[in-house]
């Protein structure tokens, strides 16, 4: 494929892939998916079995240096992202500048690329220590921004973090917790976000992904790449699906949870109609991270909630689209984002934030990526071509003569 291309170029001829459906833009030995399957699999290791022995913070590892870590390896790794989490005092007067009903997606990337003005001694892309001390600044750091986004839009004090937590604890009572009164993590909902954690972390050259490659293979450091990505995950048919879903759950009921009558208005293809957090452009199977949600989703919403009639409304929802001719010739199947939403609001979050949440997740997937372009000789400046369809040529023509 590559000597194709490389041959292809010098011809002159150029390949039209609006989407980039078919063109593989990178080699890479992080994810693999296999979307008739419904496989995916972090550096070999099947997601089903991550999501039940392993941990978040494990799994991070694993993306970014390849394989499982050892007992030391571990607590190595560990102990350097909880001697980062603190934040440069000026950069907390940063979330003061933002109005207080901001979406908090954009708040975190302005947050994420004023990371390269802070830390300005770890930019270099080509000096392994250099790399090496902005992943642990941003798997550390990327929570406590993410939870000072939130507490501003609440207008919350912000609290300092708790190194003796880890990640996911530390996340969350900076998140929910107050200064001065103690706070203790619901070991229920610390395991439900490590999951979901978990099946975010990866998925190879989704949008995301590609943005921070794209914008890292002019050589941009990792923060200014990082947060480029977060950028696009920001939009509805990508990160930003998981809060769409609740919506549309919460407006299907609204409207006395006639669930019929809302896959219609989705198979009529109304203007703005989808059935959010259903098909994918590489599964056109059950993705397999839902079907992880899906199987732990009644047991996480009844411990931490008593169930939740917005669940069975998303049932109905799925049971109804993938008994319907629409659904099945489109070959379009729950994805990860379906149930997500119901979790994430059962822990406590409200749904504009649910976006940053699967932002935590995907870090390590996307600083693994950044590394893996950065370290790959066969990576170029990502350039894609086009098929002008403008004008051939014209002449100017002075203002007063058009
Ligand atoms: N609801 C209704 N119809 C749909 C849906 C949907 N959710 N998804 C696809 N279709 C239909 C399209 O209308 C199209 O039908 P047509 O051939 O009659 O025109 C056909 O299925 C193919 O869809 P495309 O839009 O061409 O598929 P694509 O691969 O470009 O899009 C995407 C994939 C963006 C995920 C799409 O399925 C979608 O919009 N889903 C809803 C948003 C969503 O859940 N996004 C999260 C994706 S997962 C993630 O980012 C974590």
């Amino acid at each position: 494929g590559i000597e194709l291309g490389k041959l292809l170029a010098t011809t002159g001829y150029i390949t039209h892939d609006p989407g980039f459906v078919n063109t593989g833009a990178a080699s890479s030995a992080i994810t693999y998916i296999d979307g008739d399957a419904g496989i995916l699999r972090y550096r070999g290791y099947p997601i089903e079995q991550l999501a039940e022995k392993s941990t978040f913070i494990e799994v991070s590892y694993l993306l970014i240096y390849g394989e499982l870590p050892t007992e030391t390896q571990l607590a190595e790794f560990t102990g350097k992202i909880q001697r980062h989490t603190l934040l440069h005092e000026d950069l907390k007067a940063f979330f003061s500048g933002f109005p207080r009903d901001a979406h908090p997606m954009p708040v975190l990337s302005s947050a994420v690329s004023a990371l390269s003005t802070f830390y300005q001694d770890s930019l270099n892309p080509f000096d392994e220590a250099n790399v090496e001390l902005s992943t642990i600044r941003l798997l550390a750091k990327v929570p406590t921004l993410a939870a000072y986004a939130y507490k501003k839009s609440v207008g919350q004090p912000l609290l300092y973090p708790d190194n003796s937590l880890g990640l996911v604890e530390n996340f969350l009572r900076m998140t929910f917790g107050f200064p001065a009164e103690p706070y203790e993590v619901d070991p229920d909902v610390a395991k439900a976000l490590d999951l979901l954690f978990i099946l975010h972390a990866d998925h190879e050259q989704n949008c995301s992904t590609s943005t921070v490659r794209l914008v890292g293979s002019s050589e941009a450091n990792l923060f200014a790449s990082i947060s480029a990505g977060i950028n696009a995950l920001f939009g509805p048919l990508h990160g930003g699906a998981n809060s769409a879903v609740l919506d549309m759950l919460e407006g299907i009921q609204a409207e006395g949870g006639d669930v019929a009558n809302f896959v219609t208005r989705v198979k009529n293809k109304e203007k703005g109609v989808r059935l959010m957090g259903f098909g994918h452009r590489v599964y056109k199977n059950y993705d397999p991270r839902a079907k992880i949600i899906k199987n732990t989703a009644d047991d996480i919403l009844s411990k931490l909630k008593g169930g939740d009639q917005l669940l069975d409304i998303a049932k109905k929802l799925e049971e109804t689209a993938l008994s319907d001719d629409y659904f099945i010739e489109r070959k379009l199947y729950p994805n990860v984002d379906f149930y997500t939403g119901l979790i994430y609001r059962a822990l406590g979050f409200p749904t504009k934030y649910f976006t940053v949440l699967f932002a935590l997740g995907r870090l390590p997937g996307w600083i693994a990526h950044w590394r893996e372009m950065i370290q790959d000789p066969a990576t170029k400046i990502g350039r894609p071509r086009q098929i002008y369809t403008g004008y051939a040529s014209r002449d100017y023509a002075p203002i007063s003569e058009r």
